[in-house]
């Protein structure tokens, strides 16, 4: 007797051996769609202590709701070599590094580039042959350095801001000479794309080529504000009286009729919103006049935590007066789902929750490869919005929902469910 539940008990143990072995943590398959997540570091001639906020501090301990991080932004030197923002990377890094240790299958990269590294030294590193190679040869040695699995080539934007016209074949030059280097080692190449439609026009198309030689191209699907009037900066779709020059839907439709193929295609989605400055206290809709007066420069972006708080406690959004109550009017807008609220003659947009369902089923209905969040901090990660990560978590759950129902059954079907299901209604 005792014999036999001996054998029962080493029966178990092997299989136990041999399940681990032959799925080794029991990873999501490879088909399993995305989420990136941008995690952002202030930059160097602004860090001090009092703005540092490092990964540890944000995530609390927590597993972060993402596939991919990217740790954004690491720069380029004279001599094309990648340079850190500033002197606590090794910190940051360290504790991107760790999560790993509770979540073995979350993927860790370095975006290099970003707005404020802006066009010329990419375009220049990119002429010739041997500072491509130097530079792939160079890359890979930092991302086993520090352990991360891939880069993200953060170029904005190819042929623009002081680029020159060759930059379009080069750019595709470089990420195939990545590609050839890093994906022997098992390390990911993603690109972030521009995708108004003057930066596809000018930077990438064709794409077919620039698509295929990318693990995934990470789509920049927002930004799109009209600096003149009040407008929202991500419309999926037109809201009524086709009121936005561009949506994302019509050009992620172009890129796609360049040969992309959808699934290495990542939907950006940003956890900020824009402030705005009204000219009269009466006009509050899409479209309206500006006042004279600018915003502060430093305050006219500003994250999804700090709208969603101001918001829910009827507080000013402005840093300087934020203690002030003031009451606070939002609007949802029908179609795109995107929302603004305003208060005396201050007037800010951004997308919550809503707008996210909606995204991310987008990007489910075209078989797209995920979504992306610019940025991870920008979502909400203290209890004023009670849920850790509102925004992320609410396209996880979506994302989820679809894994498990949709897995076996009639793909088409089955998204028509959850369109009804959560009451989405998305006419593309
Ligand atoms: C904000 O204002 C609304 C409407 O006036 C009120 O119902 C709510 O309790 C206020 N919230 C806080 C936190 O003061």
């Amino acid at each position: 007797m005792k014999l036999e539940i001996l054998t029962i008990f080493v029966k178990i143990l092997i299989i136990c051996s041999l399940c681990v072995k032959c799925d080794e943590y029991n990873c999501p398959e490879e088909s399993q769609k995305k989420i990136f997540c941008y995690y952002k570091t202030t930059n160097h001639e602004l860090l001090n202590e009092v703005t540092h906020q490092s990964p540890s501090s944000i995530f609390h301990h927590n597993k972060p709701p993402c596939s991919h991080i990217i740790y954004a932004f690491a720069g380029l030197d004279m001599n094309g070599e990648i340079v850190l923002p500033h002197k606590k990377v090794n910190q940051d890094f360290h504790d991107l590094m760790k999560l790993k240790e509770k979540d073995p299958c979350l993927k860790i990269l370095i975006s290099v580039g970003g707005w404020d590294e802006g066009s010329e030294k990419f375009s220049s590193l990119v002429e010739t042959e041997d500072s491509v190679e130097n530079f792939a040869e160079k890359t890979l040695r930092f991302l086993i350095f520090y352990g991360f699995d891939g880069i993200d080539i953060h170029w904005m934007y190819p042929t623009m801001r002081g680029g020159i016209k060759d930059d379009r074949q080069n750019f595709v030059k470089l990420i195939k000479a990545l590609k050839s280097k890093l994906s022997r080692r098992n390390k990911l190449v993603v690109a972030a794309i521009g995708t108004k439609i003057s930066h596809i026009i000018e930077a990438y198309s064709p794409m077919k080529e620039l698509c295929d030689s990318l693990d995934y191209a990470i789509l920049m699907t927002y930004d799109y504000f009209d600096r003149s009037k009040t407008s929202i900066g991500a419309p999926l779709v037109n809201d009524d009286h086709h009121i936005y020059k561009e949506t994302l839907a019509e050009n992620v439709q172009r890129i796609l009729s360049e040969n992309c193929r959808p699934e290495k295609l990542i939907f950006g989605i940003s956890t900020y919103g824009k402030v705005f400055k009204l000219k009269r206290s009466t006009r509050t809709g899409i479209g309206a006049d500006l006042s004279d007066e600018d915003v502060d420069v430093n305050e006219q972006f500003v994250e999804y935590n700090k709208i969603c708080t101001a918001l829910k406690k009827n507080l000013s959004i402005s840093s300087s007066h934020n203690d002030k109550t003031v009451k606070w009017t939002t609007k949802l807008l029908p179609r795109s789902h995107s929302k603004y609220a305003y208060h005396d003659r201050t007037w800010v947009s951004y997308d919550d929750h809503e707008a996210i369902e909606i995204k991310t089923f987008y990007a489910l209905k075209k078989n797209l490869g995920g979504v992306m969040f610019y940025t991870l901090n920008g979502d909400s990660f203290n209890e004023d919005c009670k849920v850790y990560f509102p925004l992320i978590a609410r396209a996880k759950k979506l994302i989820e929902e679809f894994t498990t129902q949709c897995k076996n059954s009639h793909a088409e079907a089955c998204l028509k469910k959850i369109e009804q299901e959560h009451n989405l209604h998305l006419n593309i």
